[in-house]
């Protein structure tokens, strides 16, 4: 059984379906594998790489076409390509079949099997094959690029000898594959960087990637079924708009990835927030191909409006085509793992990842396919409040609730100011003023400060350590309060002392490479 790759016949195209890397694969499973001449030469994979391979190259488009057992490519074939497939052949490409019925309906005539790279079901074990998610990973890096390409400025910020330069803000909306991705870039060039999303599950996966995540005062959880997001109301809508509007004055950069699958993209960005942004500023628009999140976007193309520059391009992927020719082989390479060996080739339709991804059985269109329960991130179940919280919002007091003990507190102090003599009570203030200053100082500290931290409570416990030493070594007869008090100070400081030394080369254990 052949698996042949034509190359692309969109003009703006420069992806290849496979790169060299993936040929072994193929040949391990039995397939001989066909490429047409000079499919991988946009992608910077001539055709002597894909030979030395193991790769056959075929000269000329029907020869590879009328002939092909399994043939994979990337987007859906032409209505001349489809006249091209050999009947009762294989066919894995992107699809889209909500949009494109009259191509299934002239490949059904030619009774192929039609797996849709587009369709592979959005759940935990189709993640190595999800194609969609490769493609808006890298455009989410390339709409960075564009964006600072675009932009008159850095994005990090500098000070150099001839000024200042503050680094640039950049707005994401929607955080999903495409919008991380683009958190990530921009990041990593120095920019400041905020995100929105109506799923605020995605809230700590926007921070650890360094990242504001933008909050609205609004209780309306994004998240729909399947994994993606579900259509927001008016009023959510209204309310986020109204904060983009506020950020679209102080931001350079936005890149707008929203969207619903099978929905057309929301306006989030109308003229006005355009008109209010800097001059020089740049809007990418991801959604472009849905409508667009813009109102001033047109699909495919750059636009100046009010001194912005709007870029709706929907190619975002095939402009960095070395890198997506290769994961888009790799996502092959995984789905076709699961048709089995090229002689035992097979469509097991208990597969529910080859299900849904199958849109011609033998010329009979199987979409939609059966839902498929998709992993998507459980709900966090809100506790229940324990009593004394449930009493305490109720405003109903318990014997721990804080004003009994800060009654109790006064109380206590009272009966020690009364009785105790001067000295202790000089040295139970310095006390009790310690406790709360050292409080105060530690549980302000963010998490990213606490080796700082640790090393002063070194320093604090050297200190000890030095001050128990001295007292120890002063005291006559040996076994007096005093000095048991600073055996003790000097052990409890020596744990935290070494304790220290020890986390501290666990730590730099991690950071090292074997
Ligand atoms: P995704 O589904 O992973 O992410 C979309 C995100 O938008 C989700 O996190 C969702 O919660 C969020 N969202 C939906 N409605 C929103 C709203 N009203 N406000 C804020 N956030 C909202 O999708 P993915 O894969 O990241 O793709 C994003 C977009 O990029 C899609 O429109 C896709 O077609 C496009 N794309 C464009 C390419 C190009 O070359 N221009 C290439 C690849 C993808």
């Amino acid at each position: 059984m052949n698996l042949s790759i034509p190359k692309e016949s969109l003009p703006s195209e420069k992806r290849v379906a496979i790169s060299p890397d993936n040929v072994a694969a193929f040949v391990k499973l039995g397939y001989e594998v066909r490429i047409e001449c000079g499919a991988g030469e946009l992608s910077n994979f001539p055709d002597s790489a894909f030979e030395e391979e193991g790769a056959r190259i075929i000269e000329g488009k029907e020869e590879l076409w009328s002939q092909a057992d399994l043939l994979v490519k990337l987007n859906p074939p032409n209505m001349e390509e489809a006249t091209l497939v050999r009947e009762g052949s294989n066919l894995i490409s992107f699809a889209y079949p909500a949009r494109n019925e009259e191509l299934l309906k002239v490949l059904g005539e030619r009774k192929i099997n039609f797996l849709a790279m587009d369709c592979v079901p959005r759940i935990s074990r189709a993640q190595s094959m999800d194609a969609l998610s490769s493609m808006a990973n890298v455009a989410g890096y390339r709409a960075v690029v564009e964006s600072s390409h675009a932009f008159g400025r850095f994005f990090t910020g500098q000070i150099t000898a001839a000024g200042k330069v503050p680094p640039a803000k950049v707005l994401i909306i929607g955080a999903g594959v495409a919008g991380l991705a683009a958190i990530g870039a921009a990041r990593n060039m120095g920019a400041i960087v905020r995100a929105f999303d109506t799923r605020p599950a995605v809230k700590d996966e926007v921070k650890s990637l360094g990242g504001e995540f933008l909050e609205l005062d609004f209780e309306e959880d994004g998240a729909g079924s399947g994994g993606y997001a579900k259509v927001m109301s008016k009023e959510f809508i209204e309310a986020e708009m109204k904060l983009f509007a506020e950020q679209a004055e102080e931001v350079d950069v936005i890149i707008t990835t929203a969207m619903i699958p099978g929905k057309k993209s929301p306006v989030l960005i109308t003229e006005d927030m355009v008109k209010s942004m800097k001059q020089g500023s740049v809007i990418v628009d991801l959604s472009a191909e849905g409508g667009g999140n813009c109102e001033l976007t047109e699909p495919g193309k750059k636009v100046v409006a009010h001194g912005v520059t709007i870029l709706g391009y929907s190619d975002l992927p095939s402009r960095l085509p070395t890198q997506s020719s290769r994961l888009y082989g790799n996502n092959l390479v995984k789905l076709i793992n699961l048709l089995g060996q090229a002689d035992e080739f097979a469509i097991d339709q208990e597969d529910e990842i080859l299900r849904g991804a199958l849109v011609l059985d033998q010329g009979k269109l199987s979409w939609p396919p059966p839902k498929v329960e998709v992993s998507t991130q459980p709900a966090i179940p809100k506790e229940a409040p324990k009593p004394a919280e449930e009493a305490a919002e109720k405003g109903e007091s318990s014997i721990f609730s804080p004003g009994v003990m800060l009654g109790a507190l006064a109380v206590i102090l009272l009966a020690l100011g009364w009785k105790a003599d001067h000295e202790f009570l000089d040295q139970l203030t310095v006390f009790v003023l310690a406790c709360f200053v050292g409080y105060m100082v530690v549980w302000n500290v963010t998490p990213s400060l606490h080796t700082p931290l640790m090393s002063v409570t070194n320093a604090i416990s050297g200190i000890i350590l030095i001050g128990g030493m001295l007292f120890v070594t002063g005291a006559q007869p040996w076994l007096d309060t005093k000095s048991i008090l600073a055996g003790v100070a000097i052990f409890l400081a020596t744990i935290n002392v070494a304790g220290g030394f020890l986390v501290t080369h666990r730590m730099l254990k991690m950071f090292r490479k074997e």
